[in-house]
């Protein structure tokens, strides 16, 4: 359960979707639904990742277990990962989707004899990476995507992709790179937002608060459900280990950007920043706003908390 320290929700959902729609236009945002943006989103968006979300570069979710929001929590995911690293011995670790290289450059430093590579589909994530990264000997970075995983990086002992196979589009030709990638034994990690089965049946304006999260981080296929990545990890020769949501401990992280982006709604000088600043770089405040409704529903005041979306962990192994 979120803790009662959690940041409470700024304003009703219908009041969050009504700032959207007078700022942006929900109908225009939502025009964006099955459009290719994630070059124009990831070069817009650096800057705003660098001084918003994480000044190390850290472009994915924190994780808080005691419903509290520290910058702590972006570090979970890393230590599970490093716990699979320890888990196989692993001597080659491949991050897929490796942004600006938040996580490789966390895990290198304690893993000396562990050599890590980061693959990025956005050349200049791969430059920033590499420049932060140039003190180590033991990270690189490569430009490159999950859909063509380059065949000298394959046989690595752990494989994880931290918020970036969501934008996979097909799942069972992504999964079988991933598989390839595999030393036999090796370890997979994912963790990532989902649809949940039940996306459908969840209230019309918390699935509208989803499908705005998911355009305005350039997922505008949606997310994916965690049964359809089951499934074609399985297709794929991998045996699913670990399933798990974690929802809950994203509450705080969510709500905390909830709030930060309820400051840009309710003031003019902030919103004037709409006509400055490049689009899909500004529109990163509307998943900031709407980020809670998805995972915890319309709200406690609103007497209905049926979500659409999880933030879930996979894990699987390659047989030997
Ligand atoms: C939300 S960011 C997460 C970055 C990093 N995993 C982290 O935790 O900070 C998603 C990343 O996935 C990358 N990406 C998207 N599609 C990709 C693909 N097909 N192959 C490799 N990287 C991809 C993007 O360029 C972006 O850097």
């Amino acid at each position: 359960m979120a803790h009662a320290r959690t940041t409470p929700f700024a304003m009703p959902l219908s009041e969050a979707l009504g700032h959207v729609d007078r700022v942006f236009g929900i109908d225009s945002i939502l025009a964006d639904e099955g459009r290719d943006i994630l070059k124009p989103y990831y070069l817009q968006s650096e800057p705003g990742y660098k001084r918003v979300h994480s000044q190390k570069g850290c472009m994915h979710m924190a994780l808080n277990p005691d419903g509290v929001y520290t910058a702590d929590g972006y570090l979970t995911q890393i230590r599970d990962v490093a716990y699979q690293i320890r888990q196989v011995q692993a001597s080659r670790v491949l991050e897929l989707g490796s942004g600006m290289g938040f996580n490789t450059i966390a895990l290198a430093p304690d893993h000396a004899h562990v050599h890590f590579t980061g693959l990025d589909l956005m050349a200049h994530h791969v430059r920033t990476a590499q420049k932060d990264a140039a003190h180590l000997k033991n990270a690189a970075f490569r430009q490159g995507s999950y859909t063509d995983i380059p065949a000298d990086l394959r046989g690595a002992d752990v494989v994880f992709g931290l918020e970036t196979l969501c934008y996979a589009e097909d799942l069972d030709a992504v999964a079988a790179q991933i598989a390839a990638a595999m030393a036999p034994g090796g370890r997979f990690v994912m963790y990532d937002g989902f649809r949940r089965a039940d996306f459908d049946a969840a209230p019309e304006n918390v699935q509208i608060a989803a499908r705005l999260f998911e355009v305005t981080t350039a997922v505008t296929g949606g997310f994916h459900t965690i049964e359809a990545w089951d499934a074609a990890l399985s297709r794929a020769g991998l045996v699913v280990l670990r399933r798990d949501d974690l929802t809950d401990q994203s509450i705080a992280g969510m709500r905390y950007l909830h709030n930060r982006a309820a400051k840009f709604f309710r003031s003019w000088k902030y919103r004037a920043l709409k006509h400055v600043m490049p689009k899909y770089l500004i529109r990163n405040a509307v998943a900031g706003l709407v980020g809670p409704y998805m995972i915890e529903g319309a709200g406690p005041k609103s007497g209905d908390t049926r979500a659409a979306i999880t933030y879930s962990v996979l894990m699987a192994e390659k047989p030997r």
